[in-house]
């Protein structure tokens, strides 16, 4: 299901919307809500509009659990860090306790860093198995989504929920969830904009399930939502009976 705004601006801010809906809705009923934010470039306008005064104080902070898709091992305030543009961006400007933001911390073998962010998890959630409230994700161009890159051996990673992968020619390590733990997600949003992410996006609305190597076309929450938000130029290839207004 997509959902296409006019501009980026009008994306940005529905997903904040979004983002508000759902905190509200799992924080009234379960008294807490778990979100787990994605990196890159396009999900900062939305970080954003969350800490502005149109949406502050309609989030329940209090009860806002926030956790990362990804992370770059790079230090906290290099300017590669998604940790650093959500702090940046929105962690920073909002009443959200600090014991209640999770970064993946990269210490040591990257390896050691994904084991110990899956265990973060698993006292998060346990008894009950993992299941985010929402997972906001972005797309590259070459059909990623997280840090899972085409070809990557983490995209058959079955058991673990977090996985450490090097992307070739980067200097540093990366930490990401796998689709055992994103496919359990109660609601998993992809934030897509710009007229650079055309191409990919149709492939990906429209390429058949199982066809193909997109790691994007993996992402297929099992009991949850599977929800897409487009800007126009981001949405211009992709077939109008795909769309959702
Ligand atoms: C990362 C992100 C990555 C990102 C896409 C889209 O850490 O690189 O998690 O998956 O979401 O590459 O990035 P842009 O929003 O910058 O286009």
């Amino acid at each position: 299901m997509i959902r296409v705004f006019a501009d980026p601006e009008g994306l940005s801010h529905g997903a904040a919307e979004l983002f508000a809906a759902e905190a509200g809705r799992a924080a009234a009923g379960r008294g807490r809500f778990s979100v787990a934010l994605a990196g890159g470039a396009t999900p900062r306008r939305t970080y954003e509009l969350l800490a502005s005064p149109d949406f502050r104080d309609r989030i329940p902070w209090g009860q806002v659990h926030v956790f990362w898709g990804d992370e770059r091992c790079v230090p906290a305030d290099d300017l590669r860090s998604n940790q650093r543009l959500a702090r940046e961006a929105l962690l920073d400007q909002v009443p959200l306790p600090a014991a209640q933001i999770h970064p993946m911390v990269c210490a040591g073998a990257a390896d050691a860093s994904a084991l110990a962010y899956q265990r973060l998890l698993q006292d998060f959630f346990s008894p009950a198995a993992p299941r985010f409230d929402l997972i906001l994700l972005g797309l590259g161009e070459d059909g990623h989504t997280a840090s899972l890159f085409p070809g990557s051996g983490a995209l058959e990673e079955r058991e673990r929920w977090v996985a450490s992968v090097q992307k070739p020619a980067e200097p540093f390590a990366r930490l990401t969830l796998t689709l055992p733990l994103l496919n359990r997600a109660a609601l998993v949003v992809f934030l897509v904009s710009g007229a650079q992410k055309a191409a990919i996006l149709a492939r990906a609305l429209t390429e058949k399930a199982g066809e193909g190597s997109l790691p994007v076309r993996r992402v297929r929450p099992r009991n949850g939502t599977l929800l897409w938000l487009a800007d126009r130029a981001a949405a211009q290839l992709v077939p109008p009976q795909t769309r959702l207004r």
